[in-house]
């Protein structure tokens, strides 16, 4: 089998040497050998391996009959999208890690690879190299899936256990793990919660087998976390991360990104670092979690030569994944009951335990002022209602015994 990979970047060179560094172990387990033919980037490497397989235009690869699978791992929908789609119509299958192209663009490509009896392989592109994506498609098809919760962006899980070591703010944490190299530059899909959001609409669409546009998914990020959050969570033996979950509640699907103050019952309580988990919560199964690097150069190659494998072992047949264009109506977010940790000032107290039934309250040594509490659960829409009549110096949902 002869492989493109389109993308010489972080996980285009992990995929390329993952393939040259273990030849023998791939072709057993894909039936035959598994060769790089090209690798397609705009720039030039001199004196890298990448040199003699290295191509400037797709064309050569997508025209190539030889070419039996290409891998996309350029990141972002375009020219991704129509490099994808034009290699499936070739009859070629396609692996990817791109989130972007699949939150968007997955129901299609899906059925193009259906029509072409190929493949379109997405394993990387949530969780990096945990394998998730497989075992909802392969593994988890009896349950009805109730619940699905995950640690699902690094960089924001990075930032928070900072914060919670080291008593930071955010800007600061933020700030050093650019210096680090651990954020982006431009940190907005992280931070803000827009590439957990993608990578929850993939497993839910997954899950129930219909589109979960992410645009549609309440999302809010980490910027708002303060030290003074961290302080109460840490004091009541709590802690703060960002969560992208899909939940089914009679019979209709909530998705939400939100940060959330969880205690040690949480099963996602110890996943701290750049680590990522996936918590699936089925109605026989009970729960199952999933956990390892969500990023990162190998981890990430890792899985997607997994599905260079599983396309060499399906080729001229398509592995079934339930995943159609028709939308999924996500239930109204007002309706969804939580409880909710609130800081207000200490001169609203009064008033706050007027608005809310407050079933905790929070201390924290150093947070002078303030008064912090948990609610009773009640719904979104009522929370609002009641909180905008308080000064809510922030609030956060709170899964605590
Ligand atoms: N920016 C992502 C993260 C990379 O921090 O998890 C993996 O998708």
């Amino acid at each position: 089998m002869k492989v493109a990979i389109l993308g010489y970047g972080t996980v285009g060179s992990g995929v390329f040497e993952v393939i040259n560094s273990n030849p023998a172990g791939i072709a057993r387990r894909a039936g035959e050998e598994v060769t790089v033919k090209y690798v397609l980037d705009l720039r030039d490497f001199p004196g890298d391996p990448v040199e003699s397989v290295l191509v400037h235009d797709f064309a050569k690869i997508v025209d190539d009959p030889e070419v039996g699978v290409v891998v996309e791992v350029m990141g972002g929908v375009e020219p991704a999208y129509t490099f994808v789609k034009e290699a499936l119509l070739k009859g070629k299958s396609v692996c990817t890690s791109n989130k972007e192209l699949v939150a968007k663009h997955g129901a299609e490509l899906l059925e193009i690879a259906k029509q072409k009896k190929e493949n379109f392989l997405f394993e990387a592109s949530v969780g990096g190299g945990i394998p998730i994506i497989r075992p909802l498609n392969q593994s988890l098809t009896v349950d009805e899936i109730q619940e699905i919760t995950g640690i699902l962006n690094g960089t924001t899980n990075y930032i928070l256990t900072k914060m919670r070591e080291e008593g930071l703010d955010f800007d600061t944490v933020l700030a050093d793990a650019q210096a680090k190299g651990y954020a982006e530059r431009n940190p907005e899909a992280d931070v803000e919660g827009y590439d957990a959001g993608r990578k929850i609409a993939i497993l839910t669409s997954l899950a129930y087998g219909m589109q979960v546009d992410y645009e549609d998914i309440y999302t809010e990020g980490i910027t708002k976390i303060t030290k003074d959050d961290i302080a109460y969570a840490l004091t009541a033996g709590a802690d703060i991360k960002l969560f992208g979950t899909s939940r089914a509640v009679d019979g209709q699907v909530y998705a939400m990104v939100a940060p959330r103050m969880i205690d040690k019952s949480h099963p996602l309580y110890a996943v701290n670092d750049v680590f990522n988990a996936v918590l699936v919560r089925g109605n026989f199964l009970g729960d199952v979690m999933f956990y390892g690097k969500g990023a990162g150069k190998l981890p990430t190659a890792s899985a997607v030569v997994s599905d260079v494998v599983d396309a060499v072992k399906h080729q001229g047949k398509h592995v079934m994944t339930l995943w159609n264009s028709r939308k999924l109506k996500l239930a109204d977010m007002n309706t969804l009951v939580n409880k909710f940790f609130v800081r207000v000032p200490e001169n609203e107290k009064e008033k706050a335990n007027c608005l809310f039934s407050v079933e905790r309250e929070f201390t924290a040594e150093d947070v002078k002022g303030q008064y912090a509490f948990l609610t009773a659960p009640m719904a979104e829409g009522d929370f609002h209602a009641a909180a905008e009549q308080l000064t809510v110096l922030n609030y956060i949902r709170a899964e605590l015994a």
